[in-house]
């Protein structure tokens, strides 16, 4: 073929070459393959069901397409790039099994409807096991939560320490923040249980066939109810790519305290040797690059979010081959997502917590500045505004002694309030301050302990 005229100067062949390249998939789609020939299975019973196809035929069809199953999953299936995709793949490769039978299977359908119930098939599985996997984050945290149902640590805001709470109580948190991530995954996973087939190319088929059946075999709730929108419709990748935004940047942040309370200067918790690597100059850094390789491909999944958003915005219905391109921001959101909960989830079941460094440093900052407050408040009747006066002076006496408020004197407290009285020695440790923590939700210890008996029960029962 001649090179353009317009713009092939510099081309010794013409454009077919790379129209070849930039059009072809096979070489990403090919992971479609188990879905492809599910879906194609499910097709051709439903086409011999109906009497559009010959048992014969379908049979034959079906013999071929478990003997290409076969051959690619044994690592012997060869791919051309003339072929395109893994739709036009397979349908040739059949052709060469059982000859012109094969031509039949693509009766009503088009590749139009197929990818697009070949994607949710992917999409859906990938699901089931990424909710199995947070499933075992969540345990490793729970079991974390046990353990350290009463260490004290400084609880933050802004970075600065403000009051105590209990590690058990940290842990928890995230526990919570994976189950919403997964109740996301289920939320998502029920929208986008219908079935596409049958929508053919866009406009639906002439053919007798019986979608409900295909949606059937293929575990769909129910087929698409409109063909136009069952060929164009990416909504399903989308919603699984914003939870999986969403549940990375939780996984960052979890990342990212587990980067500072590892660092020299926190020494909160020690990561094992096995989420750690060496310096090759420095030879006494243990580096936690597990936990900043988890923070830091968080940016994939909210770039594959926005990769798929803007492929999809400009589109007029229905198909458009940039649809094409769904496929390689999901695969790669997906395989990053589960690389980094199997990373987090042995991090966390094999962390050292470093108890006596944690309480040591929850009792700084005057972190107890707020039980003195409450105990005002609540031994003394003193309007809180004025409890959080007189709570101010006794820091600001303590800092002047540089010493905690613990360790200032029932005399030194009367000077600035003479009616404080002993009992007040009894809120200002570290563990009385979380002991007391008993409102729903709060830090106590014994909160915690019946919070980690509930996700315990829930996680055994299924959920
Ligand atoms: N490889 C294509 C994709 O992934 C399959 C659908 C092609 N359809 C078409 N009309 N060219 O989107």
């Amino acid at each position: 073929m001649s090179a353009n005229e317009l713009w092939g100067g510099r081309f010794a062949k013409g454009p077919a070459e790379i129209m070849e390249r930039i059009n072809a998939s096979i070489d990403f789609d090919r992971r479609l393959y188990q879905q492809d020939i599910t879906g194609s299975i499910a097709h051709s019973n439903m086409l011999i069901a109906k009497g559009i196809i010959s048992r014969e035929d379908g049979e034959k069809i079906q013999e071929g397409l478990r003997t290409i199953l076969r051959e690619i999953e044994a690592g012997n299936f060869k791919t051309d790039p003339a072929l395109e995709d893994i739709h036009m793949h397979v349908e040739a490769r059949l052709r060469e099994l059982i000859g012109d039978a094969a031509g039949r299977l693509h009766t009503a359908r088009s590749r139009n409807d197929q990818v697009a119930t070949d994607m949710r098939l992917w999409v859906r599985d990938t699901m089931d096991h990424l909710d199995g996997e947070l499933k075992d984050l969540q345990t490793a945290l729970v079991d974390l939560a046990d353990s350290e149902a009463d260490t004290v640590m400084p609880g933050f805001t802004h970075l600065q320490a403000a009051q105590p709470v209990t590690f058990g109580h940290h842990m928890l948190a995230y526990t919570e923040m994976f189950a919403r991530d997964r109740g996301r995954l289920q939320d998502a996973r029920a929208r986008l249980n219908e079935c596409p087939l049958g929508s053919a190319a866009l406009a639906g088929t002439s053919f007798p066939i019986d979608r409900e059946m295909t949606a059937k075999e293929l575990g769909f709730d129910r087929p698409t109810a409109n063909s136009l929108d069952g060929v164009s419709d990416r909504d399903f990748a989308l919603e699984f790519l914003s939870f999986a935004s969403i549940c990375s940047m939780h996984l960052s942040r979890l990342a990212e305290e587990i980067v500072i309370w590892s660092s020299a200067q926190f020494r909160f918790v020690e990561c094992s040797d096995s989420f750690s690597t060496g310096s090759s100059i420095m030879p006494q850094k243990k580096n936690p690059d597990a936990a900043e390789l988890i923070r830091g491909k968080a940016g994939r999944s909210s770039g594959a979010f926005n990769t798929l958003l803007m492929m999809m915005k400009g589109l007029p219905m229905t198909y458009g081959k940039d649809m094409q391109e769904d496929k390689e921001p999901v695969f790669d959101a997906a395989d990053n997502l589960q690389l980094c909960l199997a990373a987090m989830t042995g991090m966390i079941s094999d962390l050292t917590v470093n108890r006596e460094i944690l309480k040591a440093a929850s009792g700084a900052g005057f972190s107890t500045a707020t039980d003195l407050a409450d105990w005002l408040v609540r031994s003394l009747n003193m309007p809180f505004r004025n409890a959080h006066h007189v709570t101010g002076a006794l820091v600001k006496l303590a800092e002047t002694k540089n010493c905690g408020l613990e360790d200032l004197s029932l005399q030194d407290m009367q000077g600035v309030e003479p009616a404080i009285t002993e009992d007040v020695f009894d809120v200002l440790g570290v563990d009385n301050s979380v002991a007391s923590r008993t409102s729903y939700g709060g830090t106590s210890p014994q909160n915690v302990k019946e919070q980690v008996k509930l996700w315990k029960s829930r996680l055994a029962g299924g959920a």
